[in-house]
């Protein structure tokens, strides 16, 4: 199956190149807030105070939300955050996984269910969202710290009949009850992947997991905030089409080419000012 893959170099706040109801799925993982800076003064996160920051993540998800086709699915990676304690402000967690989840819910409830969060535990490879070591007044009570070795994936579906896919497609994306049992578990246990070129990159098996749960062959898949291309690279390998938003991050947007290229090998042609389009030559 030949499949198309589009990257814009933009911020995912206004997406006027994706169709309104022509998305299946909606895969991404949320900027991480004021720890992590992807090195774009126009990032969402970094510089934003919290209600800031979930502003604009709102003006991304209202924007998912036109793209999905009724019955669609948005999902979302998104871990709490630690504060360090400084000057009299003690250590705390803030809950942004419990924020977003309410936020969206709030403003989208006439056009979206939750369906629950899977949690993503792992083996941390960075001290990002609190790490597993030791924290705190160890060996002694009281002032011990629960271990952060753990994300959510927030699940959302669109109301409406979705669309049907043709019985040779169905056919091509059944599973096993294993595989079933497997993949809608509530708890997920792999490793994340080793930060080489981008900050925060998730593992393949995170968004090969949710494109296998929620989308056929053939359907559409949006990130809206693809970093080094780890959704592309998933959709192209399984046979589904795929749209990236990202705004640029390390040195420019010349760097995060560079990235994207090395990731999703088949990424060969020129690109243009805003977006990068590369057919797949399967
Ligand atoms: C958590 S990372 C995504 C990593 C990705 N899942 C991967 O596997 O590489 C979030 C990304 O959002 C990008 N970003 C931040 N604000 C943005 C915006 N307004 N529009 C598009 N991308 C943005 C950052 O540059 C960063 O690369």
């Amino acid at each position: 199956m030949t499949t198309t893959h589009y990257v814009y170099f933009q911020d995912s706040q206004s997406m006027p190149q994706v169709k309104s109801q022509s998305m299946q799925l909606m895969l991404t993982s949320c900027p991480y807030g004021t720890i992590k800076d992807y090195g774009n003064p126009d990032q969402i996160g970094f510089y934003d105070s919290i209600p800031e920051y979930y502003r604009k993540l709102g003006n991304v998800w209202t924007e998912s939300i036109r793209a999905l086709c009724p019955g669609g699915r948005m999902c979302i990676n998104i871990g709490d955050q630690y504060v360090r304690a400084v000057k009299g402000t003690p250590y705390q967690i803030l809950p942004l996984h419990a924020y977003l989840v309410s936020d969206i819910m709030a403003h989208h409830s006439d056009n979206l269910v939750y369906l629950g969060s899977i949690i993503w535990q792992k083996i941390p490879n960075t001290k990002t969202t609190g790490g597993a070591s030791v924290m705190g007044s160890y060996p002694y009570p009281r002032n011990g710290y629960v271990s952060y070795n753990f994300e959510y994936i927030a699940i959302f579906k669109k109301l409406g009949k979705d669309p049907r896919p043709s019985k040779e497609i169905k056919a091509q994306a059944k599973m096993t009850k294993e595989e079933w049992r497997k993949l809608f578990n509530g708890i997920w246990q792999f490793n994340g992947v080793r930060q080489i070129d981008h900050i925060a990159v998730f593992p393949d098996e995170l968004a090969r997991r949710l494109i296998r749960m929620f989308t056929f062959p053939g359907d559409n898949v949006l990130d809206t905030f693809l970093g080094s291309g780890t959704t592309a690279k998933v959709a192209y390998e399984d046979g589904r089409n795929s749209i990236g938003y990202e705004l640029g991050f390390g040195s420019g947007i010349d760097y995060t080419r560079e990235v994207i290229k090395k990731k999703i090998h088949f990424y060969d042609v020129p690109v243009s000012e805003s977006a990068a389009i590369f057919p797949t030559l399967v």
